[in-house]
């Protein structure tokens, strides 16, 4: 995605020591049933589709955030861990055979592959339920502010967030450019901004002092799959972990189909500038990491 359009950037660098921190506690998390041991099929369909090693960016993003506002990332760590368990969840059920029926995730079989589709629905439906157990159990934090992020975490996966835009995107609604940039805003815009606004809910920063990143999250969402779209036409299997070309497969309709592959670029080109001039705008004491994701974001070829 350079300048003429002829060939991809090299990808921006990504903060591996936030990212190593999500990893380190992702893998250490359990879900287990006392009372019924054997569920330990589930809680394994559960940690194969988690600990597949996906980019992790919402977490990321959620302690960069955390960064950004002179906090210490560690102390968001519950919070980003149920955001990466719901996206992991969407995940599971996205691949399923009656939403996009794909069959490779993460560089692996998808879910439903490995361990049947009644068990992958199982487990999303477990991941989802366990994401808010976790926040609502692990994260430390005032019990007002920790209630603020779970109701945002809860508005931005629901009707008018992920699962909204999901019925959209199924139901061949998006007919416009405004629609399609709506579905998108929804499908995987409300998740991404999810992770830097329920992280400032958590810190009670004050709507006032907070408007400009919840404007930048908003914009990184909407680049978030715009790329998306891209990569599924020129992206290729092994460096995705996920079959190229599954929308053109289900007649999609994206921002490569709207506006082609160089109109999809250009847009994508000024969502990433709109997002970093919003970022800057924030005036953030250290910025670094949420720069370097945003810039991740637009150059990544996975
Ligand atoms: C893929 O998300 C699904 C979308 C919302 C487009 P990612 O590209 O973040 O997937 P992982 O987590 O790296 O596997
Ligand atoms: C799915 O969008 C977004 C989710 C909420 C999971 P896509 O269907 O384009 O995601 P990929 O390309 O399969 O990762
Ligand atoms: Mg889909
Ligand atoms: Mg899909
Ligand atoms: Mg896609």
């Amino acid at each position: 995605m350079n300048g003429d359009n002829a060939a991809p950037m090299a990808a921006s660098s990504y903060p591996d020591e936030l990212r190593a921190q999500v990893e380190a506690y992702v893998e250490e998390l359990r879900f287990p049933a006392p009372t019924a041991p054997r569920t330990a099929g589930l809680e394994e369909a559960m940690r194969y589709s988690l600990l597949a090693g996906g980019k992790r960016i919402r977490p990321v993003l959620a302690l960069a955030t955390a960064r950004a506002t002179e906090r210490d990332p560690a102390a968001v760590l519950p919070l980003a861990a149920a955001i990466e368990l719901i996206h992991t969840y969407s995940l599971i059920h996205d691949d399923l055979p009656a939403m996009d029926d794909d069959e490779l995730r993460r560089g692996r079989p998808t879910c439903h592959v490995k361990f049947g589709e009644d068990v992958a629905i199982l487990a999303g439906d477990a991941l989802y339920a366990e994401a808010f157990k976790h926040l609502l159990t692990a994260q430390a934090g005032e019990p007002t502010r920790v209630m603020a992020a779970a109701a945002e975490l809860a508005a931005a996966t629901g009707v008018d967030g992920m699962v909204g835009g999901q019925y959209l995107d199924v139901a061949g609604f998006a007919s416009t450019p405004e629609e399609l940039r709506t579905l998108h805003a929804l499908k995987t815009g409300r998740l991404i901004g999810a992770s830097v606004t329920c992280v400032l809910l958590l810190e009670g920063l004050p709507e006032t002092a907070t408007m400009t990143y919840r404007r930048f999250a908003a914009e990184l969402g909407v680049l978030f799959q715009i790329v998306d779209d891209i990569l599924d036409v020129t992206g290729t299997a092994d460096d995705l972990g996920k079959p190229q070309g599954s929308d053109e497969r289900h007649g999609k309709r994206t921002y490569v189909t709207e506006f082609g592959l160089d109109g999809a670029r250009d847009l994508a080109r000024e969502c990433h500038a709109a997002a970093r001039s919003t970022l800057a705008e924030a005036n953030s004491p250290h910025p670094v990491e949420l720069e370097q994701i945003t810039d991740f974001i637009l150059t990544r070829t996975a």
